[in-house]
């Protein structure tokens, strides 16, 4: 069976998507739609038969596609969802699911109802050497765990504010809280402390913290703390260490170092992330399995209700329970 997908949003993660897509047999690249027509455009004339359409219902009327990827920036999360849940058309859609905890809650109950295929990029969860750090762990006993982004600000327009991205614990820095989730379980409480320390003067218009550390209380009684940064002209660390009685485990998204008495052993990665999660979701609308895709909606969701309670705390000042909402 060829499987017809459509595109809504044909920006730079789209088209990562799409040149991941181009590497999978059987699959048709029919329709694509954004607020920006140009993109679509564009986008429909690198592809046989494809179409680019100015209006969603126009092109979820016109073409019977048997899987969409959503691609657009946080803020503009809702609409597309409830129009392809209503369709019952399974989608993969980019994190962070939104930018607010009410919007994704309630598509996640309707995609419950409708017991919909659905996945989200968490990309990271598809790398061997998370699964080879999972395995470790369930052979010792985690402690704490350090997690960063630092980095720079990403330049399109919509990352910068509050208002189109969340801030970057939830923007960016969610591949980090979803992977502590991943290889340590849940989060009951989080205390976090923001600042604009630099980006506010130097990109007009900045009003997402460029400076943050978010402190989590997990089920299994580990403690953790996330840091992120923007304000740097260079990247540096980028990961998540996790302390056990054994040692340091160092997870990247492509590799881990394991740093034990017996010395240090460093283990690499063999597969396209992205692949590997686009594969999952063919997959999962041809048959029918969804067992290799890592990260559906419903577990997206809990990673995304950690990183709106820290913004919260943030603001308050005050540690947020999770679950208490
Ligand atoms: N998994 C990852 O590692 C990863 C990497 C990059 C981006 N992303 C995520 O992907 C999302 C998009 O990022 P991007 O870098 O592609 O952004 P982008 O700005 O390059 O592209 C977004 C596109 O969506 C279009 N758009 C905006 N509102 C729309 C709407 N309501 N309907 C249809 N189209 C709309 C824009 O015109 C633009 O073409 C973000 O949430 C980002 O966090 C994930």
């Amino acid at each position: 069976m060829t499987v017809k997908l459509g595109f809504i949003g044909t920006g730079g993660i789209a088209n990562h998507h799409i040149r991941s897509l181009a590497q999978i047999e059987g699959v048709s690249l029919t329709a694509f739609y954004d607020v920006d027509l140009g993109r679509a455009q564009k986008a429909a004339s690198e592809h046989n038969d494809a179409k680019a359409y100015a209006k969603l219902d126009d092109m979820l009327d016109d073409s019977k596609l048997d899987g969409v990827y959503i691609c657009v920036p946080p803020l503009a999360h809702g609409d597309a969802e409830q129009q392809l849940i209503e369709r019952a058309i399974p989608f993969l859609v980019e994190k962070p699911i939104g930018i607010n905890r009410d919007t994704p809650a309630a598509i996640s109950q309707a995609i419950k109802d409708k017991n919909l295929i659905t996945s989200v990029g968490y990309h990271w969860r598809y790398s061997e050497t998370a699964h080879l750090a999972k395995k470790l762990l369930a052979e010792r006993t985690p402690g704490m765990a350090l997690g960063y982004w630092m980095g720079g600000m990403p330049m399109v327009p919509w990352w910068r504010v509050m208002t189109g991205s969340g801030g970057q614990f939830v923007e960016q820095t969610t591949h980090i809280v979803d992977m502590l989730r991943f290889l340590c379980g849940e989060v009951n409480e989080v205390y976090a402390a923001y600042a604009l320390q630099a980006m506010g003067k130097k990109v007009e218009g900045t009003d997402v913290p460029d400076v943050g550390t978010v402190t989590m209380k997990l089920a299994n009684g580990m403690v953790a703390t996330i840091s992120n940064t923007c304000m740097m002209p260079v990247g540096h660390h980028v990961g998540l260490d996790i302390y056990t009685d054994e040692g340091v485990l160092e997870v990247r998204d492509t590799s881990l170092k394991v740093i034990e008495s017996e010395g240090v052993q460093t283990h690499g990665n063999t597969i396209d992330l992205t692949i590997a999660e686009d594969e999952a979701f063919i997959h999962a609308i041809r048959t029918g399995d969804t067992s290799r895709i890592k990260s559906n909606y419903e577990d997206a969701l809990r990673t995304h209700e950690i990183t709106i309670a820290a913004t919260e705390s943030a603001v308050s000042g005050k540690p947020v329970l999770l679950g208490s909402f």
